[in-house]
Parts: structure tokens; C-alpha cells; sequence
């Protein structure tokens, strides 16, 4: 079980937070682009608590030396995997020449991997999509995937829809194009020996363990980031390990206790960090109460412990 990497969603607070919720989910950070991190600053792309471990570092770009270079920066720094982007369809991506359009281009990707495996020796792997446009040729992505697993690619992480290059936007591109999980459940069969994990779709326990029964692995995007209190059943249901004993309330105070030392360490301000855990309480009564302190700006300067302890007031006039 996997959580999908998001752009702006995903930064390092959020798998810090994910992290108290699940122990064994691997986490995956945004896209960091090969030219952010050739030309850029390194350390703010890199950079994260050795708690959120595992962590996967997800790489946007099509030059297999760069790849190779950011690979490498990627495993000094600590991460446990390096993916390769190959299924955003956005169009400032397009005009770099990578994410999803590289799926035209297999032996270009096979390039990239085999550049990336020869320069780390953590595993390298892929997400991708299931075709490009109006394809509908099963066909297309087993070749794909054919071409790239002789590269010593470790496992492919398939959102099991096309990706529309031209018409949609990247929102649109995660909804219209429509879900078939056959196809990465066919991928499986004909690859046995590859690892397969399917995403696109998936919002409860029934549905990720079915499709346990027929792919490797299952990664979960927008579900997990709306409402992340599934993930407390995750080490339980797909791990093997005793149920967890946490709360919402000790994980709202350990990110508390992480906003103030953050905010101590590097000034950064409580809310960058609390906007990933407002969907905490979903569910509950008082939720959209207690999500409307937690994204009040206007108590900026407060410290977060006084931001929850009047979050705490407000779930408390509800009941
Ligand atoms: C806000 C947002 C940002 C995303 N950014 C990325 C990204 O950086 N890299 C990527 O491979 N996929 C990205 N995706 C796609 C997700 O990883 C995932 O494939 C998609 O949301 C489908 O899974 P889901 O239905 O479980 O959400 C993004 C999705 C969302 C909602």
C-alpha cells in the first residue's frame, strides 16, 4: 500500500503526517523535476525527517544522464526508491518533453531507467498510465512495459486510465479518461515476474484488497489525502501487525508538538503544515468546525498548541 505522489499535496508535512498514521505505508513525494534539482536548490527539494520513512523519491524529466544524476542525489539523501514520472499529462510537463508523453517513447524510457539502475542501488521504478489519447490497444502498454522492464525497471505503478495529452486539463485527466484495472490485472498476468501496483480510483479497504488478489500492490491518491484517517487501518489490514491504538486527538497533538519545532527550526508557519491534516475528523460530528480553525489565518500568530486548543473549543460547542 502505497500513497500516491501529489504535487503541492505530498511536501514532507504531509508524509510526516501520514506517517503517524500509518507505519508501513510507503510514501512517495512530489514531482521534483531534474531541473529543479540541477540548477536548483537541492536541499529544499530534497530534505525531509528521517521519520518519514519509507520514502520514495518521484523524478520528473527525459535526459537519462540528469535522471542519473538526480537518482544519485536522491539516494544520498536517503530515499528508498526512485520513480520515474511517466503519467502526468499537464502541459508545461508536455513542453518538457516528459510525464506521460514519454509513454510514446519505450525505448527512451528504457534509456532513463537503465541510466538510473546503473547509477543507484536502490530500486528503480516507473507510474505510468494505461495508454496515451483515444488508445485503446491493450497492446500498447504491454509493449511499453515490455520495453522497459529489460532496462531493470523494479516495479510499475499503473494509473489504470489513459492520459488525454491535448483537450484536458491535468484535474480532468484524473476523472473523465475511464478506469480499466484490467488491463494492469492482464499486465500482471503476462509479466508474472514484475511487480505491478495499481492506482486510479480506489477509496476503501474492500476494493484495495480485491485488487490485492490480482496485483502486487495498491497506491492511493486523493483518498488518502481527503480523508486520512483510513490509513490508521492500513498497518492492521494489509501489513499484518495489531491494530493501531491511536487516536485522531495524539496525532493531532504530535503534529501540534511538529508545527511548533518547525516553526522554531526553519520559521515556517503552522498552517503550510496543518492544511494537510484538515480532513483528519472527517466524518465526525464537529469536523467542519474544527477544520475551520485549524484554516484560520487569522490566528497565524498563535502558537499551534492554542490553535488546537481552540479547534478543542469548537468540536466541544458542536457535541
Ligand atoms: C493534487 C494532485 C497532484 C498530483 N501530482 C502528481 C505527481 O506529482 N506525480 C504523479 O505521478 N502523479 C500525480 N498525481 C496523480 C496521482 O498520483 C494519482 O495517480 C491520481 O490521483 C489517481 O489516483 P487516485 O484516484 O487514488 O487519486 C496528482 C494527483 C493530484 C490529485
Amino acid at each position: 500500500m502505497s500513497v500516491a505522489p501529489m504535487m503541492d499535496w505530498t511536501d514532507r508535512h504531509c508524509r510526516y503526517f501520514h506517517r503517524l498514521l500509518s507505519r508501513h505505508a510507503l510514501l512517495y513525494t512530489e514531482m521534483v523535476t531534474t531541473g529543479a534539482l540541477v540548477h536548483g536548490d537541492v536541499p529544499r527539494h530534497l530534505d525531509f525527517s528521517a521519520e518519514e520513512h519509507p520514502v520514495a523519491l518521484q523524478l520528473g524529466g527525459s535526459d537519462p544522464l540528469e535522471l542519473a544524476h538526480c537518482a544519485r542525489l536522491g539516494e544520498q539523501w536517503g530515499y528508498r526508491e526512485i520513480n520515474l514520472n511517466c503519467g502526468c499529462p499537464s502541459e508545461r510537463v508536455q513542453r518538457g518533453s516528459f510525464g506521460a508523453c514519454l509513454m510514446a517513447e519505450p525505448q527512451l524510457v528504457a534509456d532513463c531507467v537503465k541510466a538510473m539502475v546503473d547509477a543507484v542501488s536502490v530500486p528503480v521504478t516507473i507510474k505510468h498510465r494505461i495508454g496515451i489519447d483515444k488508445g485503446e490497444r491493450y497492446g500498447f502498454v504491454r509493449d511499453f512495459v515490455g520495453a522497459v522492464s529489460q532496462a531493470g525497471c523494479a516495479a510499475f505503478l499503473v494509473h489504470a486510465r489513459n492520459a488525454w495529452l491535448k483537450g484536458l486539463s491535468p484535474k480532468e485527466n484524473r476523472e473523465v479518461p475511464p478506469l480499466r484495472y484490467e488491463f494492469v490485472h492482464r499486465l500482471k498476468r503476462d509479466f508474472p515476474q514484475l511487480v505491478f501496483a495499481v492506482n486510479g480510483g480506489i477509496t476503501n479497504g474492500l476494493q484495495a484488497s480485491r485488487q490485492l488478489e490480482q496485483v502486487d500492490g495498491v497506491m492511493v491518491g486523493r483518498q488518502a489525502y481527503h480523508n486520512p484517517w483510513w490509513l490508521a487501518q492500513w498497518d492492521a489490514e494489509f501489513f499484518a501487525q495489531a491494530p493501531s491504538a491511536i487516536s485522531r486527538e495524539t496525532v493531532e497533538e504530535q503534529m501540534t508538538g511538529y508545527m511548533a519545532r518547525e516553526a522554531q527550526a526553519h520559521g515556517t508557519p503552522w498552517s503550510a503544515i496543518a492544511r494537510h491534516m484538515l480532513g483528519l475528523r472527517n466524518g465526525l460530528p464537529g469536523a467542519r468546525r474544527w477544520r475551520q480553525v485549524w484554516s484560520d489565518h487569522r490566528l497565524k500568530s498563535l502558537h499551534p498548541r492554542d490553535v488546537m486548543a481552540l479547534a478543542h473549543d469548537a468540536v466541544a460547542r458542536v457535541a
